[in-house]
C-alpha cells in the first residue's frame, strides 16, 4: 500500500526524492543550535507541547521546513529572523543533528486509542480519510526519500495545532496541498484521537 501510493505520487511529480541535499554534517550542526535549545530543547526533545519535537526526524522534511520557515513560506512568528544569517549549508548541518538524536516517546489517552488506532491504520472510508500510516509509516517514523515526516512520539498538542492549521489552510507548505486536502475532511473528534495515537506510537 505504501509504496503503491508513494509511486503514485512520484509519477504525478507531486513528490519526488529530495535530489541532490547537501550532506549535513551533525557535529558542526549541534554548535549552531544553542539558541534553539530553549524551545526545542537541547537534543530536539522538547518538553513544551507547543513546540515539535525535532529529534529523530527525517533530515529532509527538517531541511525542507527550516527553508519554509526561513523564507516565510510556512510562518511561525516565534522564529522570527532566528535563521536570516544562516546558509543553505548551515540548515543542513543542523538538519543532520536533530535527525540523528534519538525521538522521545510520550502516552497516549486510553479513551481515544481505539479511533485514534481506526483513523491512523485505516482512515475513515465513509469519508474519505486515507490511513495516516499510508505515507508516515506503521510506526509513525515517515520516510526520508519521500520527505514524509516521522510523527511518531510528537506531542498531541502540537500535532493537533498542525492538523487544525492545514484545515484552515493556515499551514500551506504541503506539496501539492497533500495534509490540507487529508485535514478538511477530519472531523474535531478524529483530529483529537489521532494525535493523542500518535503520542504514544512508536
Ligand atoms: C521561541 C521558541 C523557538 C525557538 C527559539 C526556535 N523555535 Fe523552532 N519552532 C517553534 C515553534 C512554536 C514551531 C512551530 C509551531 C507551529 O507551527 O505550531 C517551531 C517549528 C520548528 C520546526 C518545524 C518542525 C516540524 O516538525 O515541522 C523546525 C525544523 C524548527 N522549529 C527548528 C528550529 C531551529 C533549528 C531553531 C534554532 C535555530 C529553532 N527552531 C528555534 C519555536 C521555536
Ligand atoms: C499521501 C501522503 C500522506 C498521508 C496519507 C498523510 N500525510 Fe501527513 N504529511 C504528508 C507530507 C508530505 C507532510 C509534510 C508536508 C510539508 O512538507 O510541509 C505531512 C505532514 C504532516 C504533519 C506535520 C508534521 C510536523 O512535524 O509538523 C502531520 C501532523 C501529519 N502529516 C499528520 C497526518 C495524519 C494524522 C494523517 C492521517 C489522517 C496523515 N498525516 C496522512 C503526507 C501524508
Amino acid at each position: 500500500m505504501k509504496k503503491v501510493l508513494v509511486g503514485v505520487l512520484m509519477s504525478m511529480g507531486i513528490i519526488g526524492t529530495p535530489a541532490v541535499m547537501a550532506e549535513g554534517n551533525p557535529e558542526a550542526g549541534k554548535a549552531l543550535t544553542a539558541v534553539c535549545a530553549a524551545c526545542h530543547g537541547a537534543d530536539g526533545n522538547s518538553l513544551v507541547a507547543t513546540f515539535p519535537k525535532l529529534a529523530g526526524q527525517q533530515e529532509g522534511y527538517l531541511l525542507k521546513q527550516l527553508k519554509d520557515i526561513k523564507s516565510g513560506a510556512r510562518k511561525v512568528t516565534e522564529m522570527t529572523g532566528l535563521l536570516d544569517n544562516l546558509t543553505d549549508q548551515n540548515l543542513s548541518d543542523i538538519a543532520a543533528y536533530f535527525a540523528s538524536q534519538k525521538g522521545s516517546i510520550g502516552e497516549a489517552s486510553p479513551e481515544l486509542v481505539e479511533l485514534g488506532e481506526k483513523i491512523y491504520r485505516a482512515g475513515n472510508s465513509e469519508t474519505g480519510v486515507p490511513a495516516c500510516m499510508a505515507c508516515h509509516g506503521p510506526a509513525g517514523k515517515g520516510l526520508g526519500s519521500a520527505a514524509f515526516p516521522a510523527v511518531s512520539g510528537q506531542h498531541a498538542t502540537y500535532t493537533q495545532n498542525q492538523l487544525n492549521k492545514f484545515q484552515k489552510q493556515e499551514r500551506n507548505n504541503d506539496p501539492a496541498a497533500i495534509m490540507r486536502d487529508i485535514a478538511i475532511k477530519m472531523n474535531y473528534r478524529e483530529i483529537e484521537a489521532v494525535s493523542s495515537y500518535i503520542q504514544g506510537l512508536y
